[in-house]
């Protein structure tokens, strides 16, 4: 008999002052992210010149702001993902920036900025929660254009998920995302419009 694959049911709740030492936990778990981004690269003041404590300090003033959207996955009480959203104007810093702009004919309401699952947790569908949480929260505020910036995962070699910053795009597919247009050999700009 084939075993069961485990499916946690996950909840989710927003980056908050309430829930930052759940993000750090994470973070810190996983060394930092990226040796020390923090998830600071899509913020208009994008990765700090001081390094792992400057994305940690500026990460924070987000939060203590209000100028952060990120949908935090958990496995019971234990934060093991995330997914963060915002408006062009909170997350101005995508990658391919002119190759972008070249065919650009309309800003979306929304991005989704990187996305992240704890190792150990991953292939279990936090990202899938993550992003599903995401656009919940976006429907909540108004829905609109949504863009998601992902990689293509067909007709590759396999990737390890450390490059699927952005996500997968067979991940968006399945969320109801198309293809809008190629800005990178790999990565391809996707849409998709959330309803009020
Ligand atoms: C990419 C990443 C977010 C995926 O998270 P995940 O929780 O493992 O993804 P899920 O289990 O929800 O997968 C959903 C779907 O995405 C696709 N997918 C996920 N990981 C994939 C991979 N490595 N290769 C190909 N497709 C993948 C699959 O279609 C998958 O569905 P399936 O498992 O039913 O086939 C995770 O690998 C990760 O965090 N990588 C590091 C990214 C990073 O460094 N982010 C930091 C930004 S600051």
């Amino acid at each position: 008999m084939v075993p069961e694959r485990k499916q946690p049911a996950y909840s989710t709740r927003a980056l908050s002052a309430e829930t930052w030492g759940d993000f750090a936990a994470l973070v810190e778990a996983n060394n930092g992210v990226w040796g020390g981004c923090w998830c600071m690269g899509f913020h208009p003041e994008g990765l700090s010149r001081q390094g792992a404590q400057g994305n940690y300090d500026a990460k924070q003033t987000h939060v203590r702001r209000g100028t952060v959207r990120q949908v935090l996955v958990y496995d019971g009480d234990e934060c093991v993902g995330w997914c963060q959203y915002g408006t062009p104007a909170e997350l101005p810093n995508i990658k391919n920036p002119r190759a972008y702009d070249k065919e650009l004919e309309e800003l979306p309401a929304w991005r989704i900025g990187c996305i992240f699952t704890g190792k150990g947790h991953r292939r279990q569908g936090v990202a899938r929660a993550a992003v599903a949480g995401a656009l919940a929260a976006i429907e909540e505020a108004g829905g609109g254009l949504v863009e998601a910036y992902p990689e293509q995962v067909e007709g590759r070699e396999p990737q390890q998920g450390a490059y699927f910053h952005t996500g997968p795009e067979n991940l968006f597919e399945d969320l109801g995302f198309e293809r809008d247009r190629r800005i990178a050999k790999w990565r391809w700009v996707m849409r998709r419009r959330v309803p009020a």
